[in-house]
């Protein structure tokens, strides 16, 4: 019991903690960056994905980030899912972080290039979700500093020609979501009525599609939530040690609902120029956790870095052990993945065949190569 007790203080000290262009280039609509499949990319979401709305994270989180020195608030040893994908659309790395923009570095968002990340660690698809921080930038405030910015590049591009080329740049950029994993940790710790929960997800998420989808979204990149039931922060509750079911069955039919919400919204005529993929963060976890071998981990039960059982007993700090070899481990910290993780894991929802399930209706490289009506 007193475990159980220590695991959901760490848990939820996590959450309240961690829940933290001018070139007068006229009407041409420029190509993406050099050898980039999209424009840009557009970033919303939590901690999977946050690159530094919510501050800095302290060593050893980012020990494997090239010139760690600096850290960047990725809840990881690492990069993060956002920047595998962004890598594997021909970036660098993730767009930078919207809190980190400055006059100079926004000249290229400005044009539609790049794209930006809002996402911000803490954050749940409901804005309720970790709200006791300050420093939290809601799915709902992610969703209108993208306007912001959109309204900018607007303006950069002033008269009507201009926005038919902002709105160009947008409708084949990609918009890339990946949030719900807070919100059921939350509900797990302070339960209610699942039916109403997921209702209110499901209400929620749509609104913020649909926002998008009215500011210039047509293509969205949307990763589910993964089996937390499995992550070393729940597994501690449990007094096996296995992976919590409940927890899991919460994710799953959560992730099934988003599912036909999804295609419902992308049949409706309204929003007919919406394409989508769903990444299965909760196939891949789930094939990863029954056969780490296969996937090349041997340790996808424990946080890399942490002290006590499974590594959530002390969470993840400067003092903390590390493990040696970050790249055999699932988990990073008591929730977060490790870079290898999300490597992984952004590669087969990427180009893997639908078939297998990590991907619906189509994965990613399918969803950036479609063309839709609009052209
Ligand atoms: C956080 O959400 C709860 C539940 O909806 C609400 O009662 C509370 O007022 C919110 N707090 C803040 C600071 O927004
Ligand atoms: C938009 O422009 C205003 C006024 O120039 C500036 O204060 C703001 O930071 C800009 N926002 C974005 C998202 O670029
Ligand atoms: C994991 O997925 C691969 C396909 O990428 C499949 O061949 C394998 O059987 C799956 N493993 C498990 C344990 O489901
Ligand atoms: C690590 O540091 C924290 C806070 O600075 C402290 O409470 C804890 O006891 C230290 N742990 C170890 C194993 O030294």
């Amino acid at each position: 019991m007193a475990r159980v007790r220590v695991a959901n203080d760490k848990v939820l000290m996590e959450l309240v903690v961690a829940v933290l262009i001018m070139c007068g280039c006229g009407l041409v609509v420029t190509p993406a960056a050099a050898g980039s499949l999209v424009p840009a990319l557009y970033v919303f979401g939590d901690s999977t994905m946050d690159v530094g709305n919510n501050g800095p994270l302290p060593l050893p989180y980012g020990i494997d980030f090239p010139h760690h020195s600096t850290p960047t608030g990725r809840a990881s040893n690492g990069y993060n899912v956002a920047d595998s994908i962004s890598r594997l659309l021909g970036f660098d790395m993730s767009p930078p972080a919207y809190l980190s923009l400055t006059p100079q570095t926004s000249r290229e968002i400005l044009r539609g290039l790049g794209g930006v990340n809002y996402a911000c660690r803490g954050s749940g698809i409901l804005d309720e979700t970790g709200n006791k921080s300050n420093s939290l930038l809601t799915m709902t405030q992610q969703v209108e500093f993208f306007a912001a910015t959109k309204s900018n590049m607007t303006e950069e591009y002033a008269g009507s020609k201009g926005s038919v080329a902002i709105d160009t740049l947008l409708s084949q950029s990609l918009f890339l979501i990946s949030t719900g994993g807070n919100d059921m940790v939350e509900f797990i710790l302070k339960p209610g009525q699942v039916s109403i929960f997921y209702a209110q997800l499901l209400s929620s998420y749509t609104k913020h599609v649909q926002t998008l989808y009215s500011l210039g979204a047509r293509r969205f990149g949307i990763l589910d939530v993964p089996p937390i039931g499995c992550v070393p922060a729940i597994r501690a509750m449990s007094p096996t040690g296995e992976c919590v079911g409940l927890a899991n069955a919460l994710a799953k039919g959560f992730n099934y609902l988003l599912g036909v919400r999804m295609a419902r919204l992308a049949a409706d005529p309204e929003w007919s120029e919406m394409t989508y993929s769903i990444g299965s963060s909760y196939n891949l976890v789930t094939n990863f956790t029954a056969d780490p071998e296969a996937a090349g981990f041997r340790d996808v039960a424990t946080a890399c870095c942490g002290d006590g059982r499974f590594g959530v007993e002390r969470w993840c700090q400067a003092n903390s052990t590390v493990c040696e070899n970050r790249n055999d481990h699932l988990y990073w910290d008591g929730l977060h993945s490790s870079q290898a993780t999300a490597d992984k894991g952004a590669a087969i929802i990427f180009a893997t065949p639908v078939e297998f399930g990590f991907a619906a209706p189509v994965n990613f490289k399918q969803l950036i190569s479609s063309t839709h009506a609009l052209f």
